[in-house]
């Protein structure tokens, strides 16, 4: 942590993306202040506290506007601000369109293979465009130099890239993809394809989860546009310039938070009503049909009927935080998922005891902690996923080394986290078996495997992350300096 700004050289950073890092929110008299469940939110926190520098991002908060300046500014008193948020006003329409419609309805359905059919609007794609100008537009405002280095995020802004290199040629522009990138006959139903590719390739640095999807960007721009790849700088040359194209795992701040104690965990299984003898099996996601809680639900029930001597000593509680939940899928989604945690606890409940508690809403980080602290096992079992920071998170806080990971291998952190028990969520038999194994671990083979969880997250932590496409960065810009000089 203490060497990420080094590798900003005193350069200025900026960080643009749709999620603001905070929100505010007026409940009756109470003003809340919460941390949005976000991957994308848990990374990148940290490392603007690292770094300091000005993060741009949609104010989506009902209260956000009475807590900001005359410029948009988060006002924080003096001594509690890392860096600067300046939030963004999007208008309804706006949010319909770029957010709901192209960017969630269009890209994160075309990108993930869950078997939801992306729709394109032409209206939406407009809005994409205007709503990603304005981002543009206010990384050009907020700038104080002209060539600060910006941190673009994410497939709701994937024009800005190439917008801000038009107004300031000379940025640093590292944009991440957080999610997976597909296959080009996947891509290539995308209406703006082209587009979409022009715009991520304005920048100096892009960046994916995994090699492969890496891999699948340059097969795409190989398909789709003019351009000339050098495998061996891993680089594209499109419109008279030069992108670096990489992976760069994503991770979490390392060390997590204080270490819990043994008293603490057991008062945490005792608020969540887990007796002596019982277990407990913790998903937490947001409540995105690309999470497989189907999924999952469907395996513990299967679990219940192979071994009935669980029923009465094993309980599952899903946190489910809710999210676009204006759409059609998510709202189908979360009535399919109440309905089969109704059946499995109408068949296999009794007095006193509840399989199933499916808890839809937010819980601040110490809430979570809490749930990771008193968890036998945790099941992370997407569908598909870019990388997927629950099971770092749950690893890094078992400081205690026991507890089992259960982890789908269609997750990015699957590349890395070996030690994990993998699972194919899609098949219900061999998810249950593997349940079963995880509860079953040994005390000692939990250690052994938890440690080694612990130490691949330690050494591959978030500012790691931010630190290598920093440093490449750098060096990226030395080489175009000498290039010009000869
Ligand atoms: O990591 C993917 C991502 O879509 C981020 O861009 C986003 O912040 C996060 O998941 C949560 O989704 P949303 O911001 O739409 O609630």
């Amino acid at each position: 942590r203490s060497l990420l700004a080094s590798h900003l050289h005193g350069d200025e950073l900026l960080v643009v993306s749709n999620r603001e890092p905070w929100t505010h929110e007026r409940i009756g008299d109470a003003l809340l202040v919460r941390q949005p469940a976000s991957g994308l939110v848990t990374a990148l926190e940290p490392v603007l506290q690292a770094c300091s520098g000005t993060w741009i991002a949609h104010g989506s908060g009902n209260a956000d506007r009475e807590c900001v300046d005359a410029a948009d500014h988060l006002m924080l008193p003096p001594g509690q601000q890392d860096y600067r948020l300046r939030r963004l006003w999007l208008s309804e329409e706006e949010v319909r369109g770029y957010y709901d419609g192209l960017s969630n309805e269009g890209i994160w359905a075309l990108c993930h293979l869950a078997h939801v059919r992306p729709v394109f609007r032409e209206a939406d794609w407009q809005h994409y465009r205007q709503v990603n100008q304005r981002f543009a537009d206010a990384v050009i405002a907020e700038a104080r130099s002209h060539n600060p280095v910006v941190l673009v995020q994410d497939y709701q802004l994937a024009l800005v890239p190439a917008l801000i290199r038009q107004r300031l040629p000379e940025a640093t522009i590292l944009c991440f993809w957080h999610i997976p990138w597909p296959t080009p006959e996947a891509f290539g139903i995308c209406p703006w394809r082209n587009e979409i590719l022009q715009g991520l390739l304005g920048s100096t640095i892009l960046g994916f989860q995994t090699r492969h999807h890496q891999q699948n960007f340059l097969a795409t721009v190989e398909r789709f546009l003019e351009a000339r790849l050098e495998t061996e700088r891993s680089s594209v040359f499109h419109a008279g310039r030069e992108t670096l194209v990489d992976s760069y795992p994503i991770s979490i701040a390392w060390p997590a938070t204080a270490p819990d104690s043994a008293r603490q965990r057991q008062l945490g299984r005792e608020t969540l009503g887990i007796t002596a003898g019982q277990k407990l099996i913790l998903g937490v996601d947001r409540f995105d049909y690309t999470k497989g809680i189907e999924e999952k639900f469907i395996a513990f029930e299967r679990l219940l009927e192979k071994h009935p001597e669980w029923i009465g000593r094993l309980c599952l509680l899903q946190l489910a935080a809710p999210t676009r939940s204006s759409l059609a899928d998510y709202a189908a989604l979360s009535e399919r998922v109440a309905r089969r945690a109704m059946q499995i606890n109408n068949r296999f409940g009794r007095p006193g005891y509840t399989p199933v508690t499916l808890l839809v809403e937010h819980r601040d980080q110490a809430a979570v902690r809490a749930l990771y602290g008193a968890a036998d096992v945790c099941v992370v079992s997407s569908l598909h996923d870019g990388m997927n920071l629950v099971c770092k998170e749950f690893a890094a806080t078992r400081d205690d080394e026991q507890g089992v990971l259960v982890l789908s291998s269609f997750a990015g952190a699957a590349r890395e986290l070996g030690e994990a028990l993998s699972i194919n969520p899609y098949h219900t038999e061999s998810f249950a078996d593997t349940l079963q194994q995880a509860l079953c671990m040994h005390p000692a083979e939990q250690r052994e495997r938890m440690s080694s969880l612990r130490r691949q997250i330690h050494d591959a932590n978030v500012y790691l992350w931010a630190g290598r496409m920093l440093e490449d960065a750098a060096r990226w810009r030395l080489q175009a300096r000498m290039h010009e000089r000869l």
